[in-house]
């Protein structure tokens, strides 16, 4: 359900309706328990697959036969059906920069999920100057946006196919606005490390900031100096000594 769907489009994954008519049910068992055997073994119709799906790998399943009959009966029974169900998971839409500011903050821990879920950031890295470098256990996630979509993103958050992803967010789910948040994230990511406006103008101010303090601290010193001049002092002594010999 992550990855996809009967007659709802597609997600990570190609929309699986009516399946059973388009594959025969021993091509659909291969590619269920090792998707990568079959590519791999050359069959046109995988490989085809494989690369209209940006070569996203679907992990293996060890399924009995007769588990993956009573899949394909069920998806065949759902397809079938004309009533286009409303799904949880919406088409891309406009995202504030409100949303994209929660998203990161959610991504790298500063914000808690109201579930108590791991941040993303414990496993995932991002490849932009202003999130700092990231766990390394997982892929990193700097261009999953243009590889999956809103969708599909929006999907594997909401419920992992990953079990080391799931686990963690078992009993522990996020929120939709939370999930919405972290797609608008991963979208104002995606493409890598541009180091954006934001950074840019940050930065500049900073050294204005910088310079502002410099100049005001020799400002003081110039002033003080000046107060104490050494020229002033040498001045006086030879106006006393002067006035000193001139009175001897
Ligand atoms: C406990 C570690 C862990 C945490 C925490 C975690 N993930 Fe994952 N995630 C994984 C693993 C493992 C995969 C499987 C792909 C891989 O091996 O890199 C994955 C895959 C993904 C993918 C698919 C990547 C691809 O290109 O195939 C997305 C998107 C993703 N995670 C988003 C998130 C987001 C957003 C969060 C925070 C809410 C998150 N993950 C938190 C471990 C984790």
């Amino acid at each position: 359900m992550a990855c996809h769907t009967i007659n709802q489009g597609r997600l990570v994954g190609p929309d699986l309706v009516n399946i059973q008519n388009r594959r025969s049910q021993k091509w659909i068992a291969s590619f269920i328990k090792s998707s990568q055997s079959l590519i791999k073994s050359g069959d046109s119709d995988a490989v085809d697959v494989f690369k209209k799906f940006n070569k996203m790998v679907m992990p293996d399943n060890d399924f009995t036969d007769s588990q993956i009959v009573n899949i394909i009966q069920y998806i065949a029974a759902n397809s079938s059906e004309q009533l286009k169900k409303t799904t949880k998971v919406q088409p891309d839409q406009p995202v504030s920069e409100k949303s994209i500011r929660s998203g990161q903050m959610l991504f790298n821990g500063r914000k808690r999920f109201t579930n108590g879920g791991a941040s993303c950031i414990s496993c995932h890295n991002i490849d932009r100057a202003d999130v700092i470098a990231g766990g390394s256990l997982a892929k990193d996630l700097t261009n999953v946006y243009s590889r999956m979509g809103a969708a599909g993103v929006k999907a594997i958050i909401d419920n992992a196919p990953f079990p080391t992803m799931a686990k963690a967010y078992d009993g522990k789910p996020l929120s939709d606005y939370e999930i919405f948040d972290l797609a608008a994230f991963l979208q104002s990511v995606d493409g890598g490390s541009k180091n954006g406006p934001l950074y840019g103008a940050r930065l500049f101010f900073s050294g204005l900031a910088g310079a502002i303090v410099l100049f005001a601290l020799f400002a003081i010193v110039r002033t003080r100096s000046k107060k104490n001049s050494v020229n002033h002092e040498i001045y006086e002594r030879q106006i006393k000594s002067t006035w000193e010999d001139n009175n001897e």
